[in-house]
């Protein structure tokens, strides 16, 4: 097992991984997940969240012409779907079948361009799940026992007494809920299937040297958890008490624990067990920070058990709240994505949940803090840009301009150096922060990039050179040519975030899609005295503004039922 282990880390670490970006970064040519989501409720921001930053990171890899899968799906078993169901008057299946189809067609209007989207009541996935089962009983990992503590029936997970405490409910009763979610536990004994989790600590933490799990305080936590009790873990629930779900194979008297069947998800992907079509490769799990404990200690050591090879990232993201409360169904505080792709579009959205979610800190969600940010990143300082360097009135060609090197007045050149020495390293920060899983990061570079643009243009006033000498009009005509440049490096970078607003701008520049990469496309070439094939060639047609502003209260009283990017005004 450690053989394997070290081999196959140790093969795609070297080749593919630590040469290319360094130590830390996301894991290219590989499997990148988002948490399947449960179907007991409707998809909500949060969940929208986990989606769109999966999918960022896939595009990501795309763009830098590396290959990855992106895959999603919904996890349809165990008693919360079971009581779901029945609140409704539905059978399960029914119940799984309408939310799961609510996730896609959610997951399809923001643009989640999953390679696969897996259900846990799918064959393939009993067919995995059943012979992972096996094949932790044929190493020895699975026994009889009796498993006696706390259950939390919310987060589907066992507690110690250490991870409850006390508390007073609204009807004044003392309960004991879990510390870390709040939600109620229940104690619990029952003889169950357990699983040999205390055996595999060592192996844990070596696994933890690779540096698996980021930002770096998540990596902490689970050290933490490691050095105290690892007791042993029950994999198995009495299916007269659960039975929705998939049935222990040589005891159906037992259901295996949701968890263990909803882990497998990342291996049915995989198609796992056939080794020849798809062998369990590095996977870069991307998951909120409540479902910790389950990816970064119970799912690398089934995996560690079964001989497989643990994940080689875990990228944790902090929650979404609603005036300081995290959002959630249960606590009725959820904010609906159907809603806000109506306001804002879903570029827009997508773009605030990038831009403004954070790995480290949750983040409150407020319709005020949504119009600033849009407004000034994408509508005046990104759709501006676009507008002022392609209008008619400062382009009557419609072209790209030439750029003569000898045009550059000497009291510029400093400033176009430093401009272009910040522009010309954007591509590999970006890259940097993608892969670091620092979304947010990259999107403030390239937003710092179009501001020193937009000043830039500002200061140099085209408009004016081009009533001035023949050297002004010659400076004017680089100057228009570098902002078109800048603007084709924004749009590219932006193709992962906002793929529709990308697509506005490099379809309005007359970029064909061959330039629309990070791989073997340099940017600013003239002004190496390189050719640059852009020279001369013809703008695509108007586009209109990129991102119309969004009106606040007072201004939408002013144009009452006006619509914005087809959303109505806040
Ligand atoms: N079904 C499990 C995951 C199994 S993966 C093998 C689950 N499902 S969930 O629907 O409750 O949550 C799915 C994802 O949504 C998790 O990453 C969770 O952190 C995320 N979010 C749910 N509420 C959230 C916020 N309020 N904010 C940000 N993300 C949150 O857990």
């Amino acid at each position: 097992m450690r053989w394997l282990y070290g081999r196959v880390i140790g093969r795609w670490c070297s080749v593919r991984f630590s040469r290319k970006i360094g130590h830390g970064g996301a894991v290219r040519g590989q499997l990148i997940t988002t948490p399947i989501f449960y179907v007991n409720a409707a998809p909500h921001l949060g969940h929208v969240y986990s989606a769109v930053l999966g999918d960022t990171l896939h595009r990501h890899t795309g763009l830098c012409g590396e290959e990855s899968g992106l895959s999603t799906g919904t996890d349809e078993h165990g008693i919360k779907v079971q009581q779901a169901a029945a609140a409704l008057g539905l059978n399960p299946p029914e119940l799984c079948s309408r939310v799961s189809q609510q996730f896609r067609t959610m997951f399809d209007t923001m643009g989640i361009s999953y390679t696969d989207f897996v259900r846990t009541t799918e064959p393939r996935h009993s067919r995995a799940v059943c012979h992972f089962w096996k094949t932790l009983e044929e190493r020895g990992y699975i026994y009889k026992g009796t498993y006696q503590g706390w259950y939390c029936t919310s987060d589907e997970a066992f507690l110690s007494e250490e991870q409850t405490t006390e508390k007073t409910n609204s009807n004044g009763d003392k309960i004991r809920v879990s510390v870390e979610s709040g939600h109620q536990v229940h104690w619990m004994s029952e003889e169950n299937y357990m699983f040999r989790l205390s055996s595999l600590r060592p192996n844990l933490l070596k696994w933890l040297q690779t540096d698996p799990i980021h930002p770096a305080p998540f990596l902490r936590i689970v050290q933490k958890w490691l050095e105290e009790d690892l007791p042993d873990l029950s994999v198995s629930r009495q299916s007269n008490r659960v039975s929705w779900g998939i049935p222990v194979p040589s005891d159906p008297t037992h259901t295996i624990y949701v968890w263990l069947d909803a882990l497998i998800n990342y291996l049915t992907v995989a198609k796992y067990p056939d080794p020849s079509c798809s062998p369990w490769g590095p996977s870069t799990h991307l998951l909120g920070k409540d479902i910790l404990r389950f990816h970064a200690v119970y799912w690398p050591a089934f995996l560690l058990a079964a001989g497989l090879p643990p994940p080689a990232k875990l990228f944790i993201h902090s929650h979404w709240t609603c005036q300081g409360v995290k959002m959630s169904k249960s606590l009725q505080n959820v904010i609906d994505p159907t809603e806000c792709i109506g306001l804002y579009g879903r570029d827009g959205f997508r773009y605030f949940l990038l831009r403004n979610g954070s790995p480290e800190r949750d983040c409150d969600f407020n319709h005020n803090s949504v119009r600033n940010l849009l407004n000034a990143s994408l509508a005046d300082a990104l759709g501006g840009l676009l507008n002022r360097s392609t209008a008619p009135s400062m382009n009557p060609e419609q072209c790209w301009p030439c750029y003569q090197c000898t045009s550059v007045p000497i009291s510029v050149k400093d400033q176009l150096e430093t401009l272009l020495g910040a522009l010309q390293g954007l591509p590999q920060l970006v890259d940097q922060y993608m892969t670091t899983f620092q979304v947010h990061k990259a999107l403030e570079a390239i937003d710092g990039g179009v501001r020193s643009s937009n000043a830039f243009l500002q200061s140099q006033a085209p408009w004016k050179l081009s009533k001035g000498t023949e050297e002004d009009q010659a400076w004017g005509r680089c100057v228009l040519y570098l902002t078109l440049e800048a603007l084709r490096l924004y749009g590219t970078l932006l193709q992962p975030a906002v793929p529709g607003l990308a697509k506005t701008i490099l379809d309005r520049l007359g970029v064909g899609h061959d330039y629309r990469t990070l791989k073997g496309n340099p940017f600013f070439a003239a002004t190496r005295g390189e050719n640059c094939g852009f020279q001369g060639q013809k703008l695509g047609p108007d586009c209109g503004l990129l991102y119309h502003r969004l009106l606040d209260k007072e201004e939408q009283g002013l144009c009452k039922d006006q619509t914005q990017n087809g959303n109505r005004c806040t």
